[in-house]
């Protein structure tokens, strides 16, 4: 369809040139010497971008500009200003205009302009609907996905929300279980209180229990102050325990006599303190295994399991790769200010056929690379990392293996085995580097080259689930 621009010019011979220079390139243009004139029509046409001319008698271009402005019009406007005022271009570009040219001008100089104006219009169209079609389809918190299985989380969160029973949730890395512990606290009635997460992996064990408890002055070396806990900075909101299976056996005792009783002791105090707090756990390691192995306490499983929630990994839910990626796309295009960008059919097959080790997380941080990375307004597939072509060029839709194909160059098959069996071998021996690169027959150094080439986080396999 052709697109119509308005021309507002009060001199007959610009305003002729201008519309021949339009209709040449293939727009419609109309055409007008008054301001006034000029709102009617784009009260009348489907107008997608205006050029005015900013001295014109009675109204001139800058008022014309406030008037379509405050009516509500939200096309591009195109001011022409005289050779030299720079004043009112600056006041032109302050009221909304899209760009100004000078006269005398070039014609492509105006038809790149208007060519510009004209996509950045589309892509704000684009994205207006994007936006709103996703709303939509997701509208859970920040949580996309409109499969059954995350229907079933969503209606899960929404059952425990008002309630401070435990939850725990459960699932791979990168499956969402921080932005699900966020739901349900925004849903809940303390979502006006503290929020407060404690990555239970990250300290060693006496500054962990400091951070939980808190300590008195002088509790021990470099407690030169009282230091409060994440406890009673999250006194009547919600406390997040992120990978509590790596919590030690002592502090887990003390975490769960708090449980019982709803009091703790600060680290080197005396008086119990009284805290309400709601407690979600999660947790990508299996706590009936570390029960087994004696290094996760029954009594405290029981206490946090009370309702669990598991998150389905992304392949599990392969149809919302699509809504994520337009997800993905929106949230970086604005984030990291690069224009929106189309993802082709043929990339879209690929990511639909690759495995996901590291879930939304993974194709997260994979569309926003490709958003930065690539060029021009489609993303194409010579435009993914390799390993993500060759996994789902080698690998069928039911998963079977077809590297005996001739389809595939050497290279090709040599890479994927190499992946694999990598991939099988930290999984073996639970992602412990030493004992991997002794098995393979590597320097560790190597075994880490080769890790990083595929994009293989051993801290991801340290024990399946
Ligand atoms: N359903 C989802 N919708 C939108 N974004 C998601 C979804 N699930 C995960 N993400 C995004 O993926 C990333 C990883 O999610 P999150 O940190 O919640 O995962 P996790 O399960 O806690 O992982 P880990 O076990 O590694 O800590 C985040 O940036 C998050 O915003
Ligand atoms: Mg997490």
């Amino acid at each position: 369809m052709k697109e119509k621009i308005l021309i507002l010019e009060d001199e007959p011979n610009m305003r002729k040139t201008l519309s021949s220079i339009l209709t040449e390139e293939g727009y419609i243009s109309l055409e007008t010497d008054k301001a006034k004139d000029g709102l009617k029509i784009l009260s009348q046409e489907n107008i997608s971008l205006v050029v005015s001319d900013i001295k014109m008698p009675q109204m001139d271009g800058l008022q014309f500009l406030r008037e379509v402005r405050s009516s509500g019009y939200d096309i591009p406007v195109i001011l022409v200003t005289a050779y030299g005022s720079f004043d009112s271009a600056v006041e032109a570009l302050r009221l909304g205009a899209y760009d100004y040219i000078t006269k005398p001008f070039n014609p492509d100089a105006i038809l790149y302009t208007i060519r510009r104006a004209l996509e950045h219009r589309k892509l704000k169209e684009e994205n207006i609907y994007l936006k709103e079609e996703l709303e939509k389809k997701t509208g859970f918190e920040e949580l996309v996905g409109d499969t059954k299985c995350m229907h079933e989380v969503y209606s899960l969160i929404e059952k425990v929300a008002e309630s401070k029973v435990p939850v725990i949730l459960r699932g791979e890395s990168g499956t969402g279980k921080e932005l699900v512990a966020h739901a349900i606290h925004k849903r809940s009635l303390r979502k006006d209180k503290n929020f407060v997460i404690l990555n239970c992996g990250a300290l060693p064990e006496t500054l962990l229990e400091s951070e939980i408890f808190g300590h008195e002055k002088g509790a021990f070396t470099g407690a030169d102050k009282r230091k409060l806990g994440i406890f009673e900075i999250g006194d009547e909101g919600t406390i997040f325990l992120d990978e509590i299976g790596d919590l030690t056996l002592s502090i887990q005792m003390k975490l769960l006599r708090f449980l019982q009783s709803g009091e703790f002791i600060r680290v080197g105090g005396i008086a119990p303190i009284k805290v309400d707090v709601r407690i979600i756990s999660a947790t990508n390691q299996n706590l009936e295994k570390l029960i087994e192995n004696n290094k996760f306490r029954s009594d405290l499983y029981y206490r946090i399991n009370t309702v669990s929630i598991n998150l389905p990994s992304l392949r599990e839910r392969k149809d919302d790769i699509p809504l994520l990626i337009e997800h993905f796309l929106i949230k970086y295009s604005k984030e990291d200010n690069i224009p929106l960008k189309k993802i082709s059919k043929e990339v879209y097959n690929v990511l639909y056929k690759y495995q996901w080790p590291g879930n939304v997380r993974e194709l997260e941080n994979l569309i926003r690379a490709v958003l930065v990375l690539s060029r021009g307004n489609i993303v194409n597939l010579q435009d993914l990392p390799a390993v993500i072509r060759q996994e789902s060029v080698v690998t069928q839709e039911d998963g079977k293996n077809v590297s005996s194909s001739l389809e595939y160059s050497f290279k090709d098959i040599k890479e994927k085995a190499e992946r694999d069996y990598l991939l099988s071998l930290l999984k073996k021996v639970e992602g412990n580097i030493s004992k991997a690169s002794k098995i393979a027959g590597f320097s560790r150094r190597h075994l880490y080259d080769k890790l990083k080439q595929y994009g293989i986080d051993p801290r991801q396999l340290k024990i399946e689930n």
